[in-house]
């Protein structure tokens, strides 16, 4: 196990009717931006709950945050939240609200030109407004994370950015929000905390126990709740519940400390999204299979690992690793999620677009370990077509 600080200063309000209380954690003295998407919110009885809760207080709204937030919508909030003095904001929404509010908190400080430099080229994050939100859709863990995504739609670029100062100050997680989510948003969810875990826990990492155990039980809770929730034609609130909280424990920084981490995926992922629109979960199901089979003499031993304690399979087996895969690529089938690049239209000329990408930019491994790098991304991805 490597040296770690760990810090997570997110409190969590887990449970059926919380968002009540979300007024006794707000400042009353300020004004309050409240954000959301494109009103799925209004339609599912969030929006009215949260503006109950924050009745007698002063709340200006700003709507539109598209999936995969762009920063010219962000730019606007951006330019609102200054002219009209807003002291705190509230998202109201999935992992794109959360994530675009993230970016109009540190944007709205930012004293550079150009705010997209924070994601562009890291450029430090001195201030943030404080912000919390209200999870609607479990699967990205920005609600107990200080990371976003954001895209830009003229360049077609979609970049990330932390900083310890856009957590949220509290997060709300009610399951009964979920009940309304379309099953197509139901199994992005189940992918991409999947997806998540394995970029922390699928490494050459050793003597990791307690993280190691800690992201099985995440990814075996996903195969046990995933295929019921995605059955059930009433939702179920446990089976929610468990969801929601395994979503946010997938990527809260809890399981990452002391590891190695490779986040390959996701950053071909994002290059998916970013010249096609695909969804995030979408693309991660694609590439993970990819990425697994390029990797899996380096990572061997933790390949065979979660073989074995994952899907039971005898690791002694000549063919457990190829199985696992097969395996981990049919769950994410079974949700409804097509995983080749041929499924949406993509070909080739895409994956020269990202090769040369990857190269541009200058670093030869792509997230974090170096047998994903500007060498194999060619391969991997053309094996996905
Ligand atoms: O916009 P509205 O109308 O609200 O509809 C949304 C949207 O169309 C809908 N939705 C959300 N909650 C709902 C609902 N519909 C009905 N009932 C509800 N309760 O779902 C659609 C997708 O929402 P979105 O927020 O885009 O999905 P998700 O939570 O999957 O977020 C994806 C974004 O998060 C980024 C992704 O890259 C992508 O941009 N990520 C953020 C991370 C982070 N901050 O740590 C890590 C992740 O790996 C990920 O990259
Ligand atoms: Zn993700």
């Amino acid at each position: 196990m490597e040296n770690f600080n760990y810090y997570n200063p997110v409190k969590v309000l887990f449970g059926e009717g919380k968002i009540a209380e979300i007024a006794n954690y707000i400042p009353k003295t300020m004004k309050v931006m409240m954000t959301y998407g494109g009103g799925s919110i209004k339609k599912n009885g969030v929006y009215d709950q949260v503006m109950d809760a924050l009745k007698g207080m002063n709340v200006i709204e700003f709507g539109g945050i598209e999936p995969n937030p762009h920063y010219e919508t962000l730019m606007k909030a951006v330019e609102i939240a200054r002219r009209e003095n807003v002291g705190f904001l509230l998202a109201v929404g999935g992992g794109s609200v959360i994530d675009g509010t993230k970016f109009i908190a540190a944007a709205t400080c930012y004293d550079g030109e150009e705010p997209w430099d924070i994601v562009l080229k890291g450029a430090p994050v001195k201030g943030a407004l404080p912000l919390a939100a209200v999870l609607t859709l479990p699967a990205t863990g920005s609600e107990m994370n200080n990371g976003g995504v954001i895209t830009r739609v003229s360049t077609q670029e979609k970049l990330a950015f932390h900083s310890p100062l856009v957590f949220p100050k509290f997060s709300v997680l009610d399951p009964k929000v979920t009940y309304s989510l379309p099953k197509r948003q139901l199994a992005n969810g189940i992918v991409d905390t999947f997806v998540h875990v394995m970029e922390q826990y699928y490494t050459t990492s050793e003597n990791v126990e307690i993280q190691d155990r800690f992201s099985e039980g995440i990814l075996q809770t996903l195969l046990v709740v995933g295929p019921r929730v995605m059955a059930d034609e009433q939702p179920n609130y446990q089976d929610r519940a468990n969801f929601m909280w395994a979503a946010t424990m997938g990527l809260n920084g809890l399981i990452a400390v002391g590891t190695e981490q490779d986040w390959s995926t996701h950053y071909i992922g994002h290059e998916l999204t970013a010249f096609h629109g695909l969804d995030h979960g979408v693309t991660l199901a694609i590439v993970l299979p990819g990425v697994m089979r390029a990797t899996k003499e380096n990572r061997k031993r933790k390949l065979l690992q979660f073989a074995s304690r994952v899907w039971g399979i005898d690791a002694t087996l000549p063919d457990a690793a190829e199985q696992a895969i097969a395996r981990t690529e049919q769950f994410f089938n079974s949700l409804g999620v097509k995983t080749r690049l041929g499924d949406y239209g993509v070909g080739m000329e895409t994956v020269e677009r990202i090769e040369k990408r990857f190269r541009d930019r200058g670093n030869y491994a792509i997230g974090g370990i170096d047998d994903v790098n500007v060498d194999n991304v060619r391969e991997i991805l053309v094996s996905r077509l």
